[in-house]
């Protein structure tokens, strides 16, 4: 620990095990904003810690890169999605249950962020009734940049106070530990709640936990690329890591940008029409052809369900591992809202667990 004042309330080391059940009331008061009760009722999927924070979020949150409006490097991947599309998706995912979102700086340059709080606007949730969570672009950016660039992302949010922020990339030109201690900096001056990494490899994390440790904060969450074609996590430590300290693992493109909704396995003309997505290899007919077993297996237990191929493809994400991975799909149609929020709701037997591992271990 340093001298320094630690403004926020000490975090307590709970033990990361289990679901925290249905929060009627969340009542806290951080930065000027009273958080109220998230509109949830007895029917709402149940909330989870987000790390060792006193944050709670749905086992699903929604990733919002999509919103991007075909804007910036980054954010061009997706083509533009109309803010009445986007507005709707929002809605329903918080009238699903969702509680929290995801969105960057780098998602068509702050575009993102002011769709996203314009659809939470319109949907009628004020601040404190909602989790947002964004991240700092670290690429050709010293630390410096964190506290620089923090009123923009406010400005773009408002009047949504950020809930979590990440580290989007390792790729920074400062250290762990002097990102981290920028990141420390703003949860102390009120600016932002809980800090979380992305893309950050074992040995990374554990640098990143250190140093907000030695400030009395914890690292909340590891934003990784997780999904059932692709498990790598699992054997690189970053999931053990995470689990011995904590850290909540949140799983980005966990449909496999919707190779695991099946669509493009019934109809592989669907491909041509996919955007920047063709170009990557789990496109190329090859590699449908390897995950087609894995395919055919998810719809076999959609169907003894009554759900889609993506409902259980998420449910066995946010279910595998116990409450250690979240997962943050994306969204370009109101009606992927339902699969999402659908998935929350489907408990996979044991069997189906291990069944849908056994087929997707090729892909750890
Ligand atoms: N930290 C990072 O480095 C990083 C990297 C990537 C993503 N992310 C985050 O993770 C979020 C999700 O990842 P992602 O967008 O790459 O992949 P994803 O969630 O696996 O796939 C999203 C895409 O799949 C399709 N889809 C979604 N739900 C569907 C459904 N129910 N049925 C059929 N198709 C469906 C949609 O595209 P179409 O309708 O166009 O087919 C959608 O845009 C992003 O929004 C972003 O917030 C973070």
């Amino acid at each position: 620990m340093t001298s320094r004042s630690v403004k926020h309330k000490p975090v307590p080391e709970i033990p990361f095990t289990g679901c925290v059940g249905t929060e009627l009331l969340f009542a806290t008061r951080w930065n000027g904003v009273t958080m109220r009760a998230m509109s949830r009722t007895p029917d709402s999927p149940p909330l989870r810690p987000l790390g060792r924070t006193e944050i709670e979020i749905s086992a699903i949150g929604l990733g919002c890169w999509q919103f991007s409006g075909g804007q910036g490097l980054i954010g061009s991947f997706w083509g533009a999605v109309p803010e009445a599309t986007v507005n709707a998706i929002v809605k329903a995912s918080l009238d699903g249950g969702i509680n929290w979102f995801d969105t960057a700086e780098a998602y068509g340059r702050g575009r993102s962020e002011e769709a996203l709080a314009r659809a939470l606007v319109a949907s009628g949730r004020g601040p404190g009734e909602v989790v947002v969570a964004t991240k700092w672009w670290p690429t050709m950016r010293r630390a410096e940049s964190i506290r620089a660039t923090i009123d923009e992302r406010l400005r773009f949010l408002a009047p949504y106070p950020i809930d979590l922020h990440q580290v989007h990339q390792p790729y920074a030109l400062a250290t762990v530990a002097a990102q981290m201690n920028a990141m420390a900096d703003l949860v102390e001056a009120g600016k932002i709640r809980a800090v979380g990494v992305s893309n950050f490899s074992a040995k990374r994390m554990r640098a990143a936990h250190a140093a907000l440790a030695a400030r009395g904060l914890p690292l909340a969450s590891n934003q990784m690329l997780y999904s059932l074609l692709d498990r790598r996590i699992e054997n690189s430590g970053v999931l053990d890591a995470a689990k011995e300290l904590g850290i909540t693992i949140i799983a980005y493109s966990p449909l496999a940008q919707g190779i695991l909704s099946g669509k493009f396995h019934s109809d592989p003309s669907l491909v041509a029409s996919s955007g920047m997505r063709r170009f990557r290899r789990d496109f190329r007919a090859a590699a449908l052809a390897r995950s087609r077993p894995l395919i055919d297996e998810l719809a076999r237990i959609a169907a003894a369900h009554n759900a889609t191929t993506a409902q259980v493809a998420l449910a066995w994400t946010i279910q595998f591992h116990g409450p250690a991975i979240v997962a943050i799909p994306g969204a370009t149609k109101e009606r992927h809202v339902a699969d999402n929020v659908g998935a929350m709701h489907l408990a996979l037997t044991g069997e189906e667990l291990r069944s849908l591992d056994a087929l997707s271990r090729q892909f750890a």
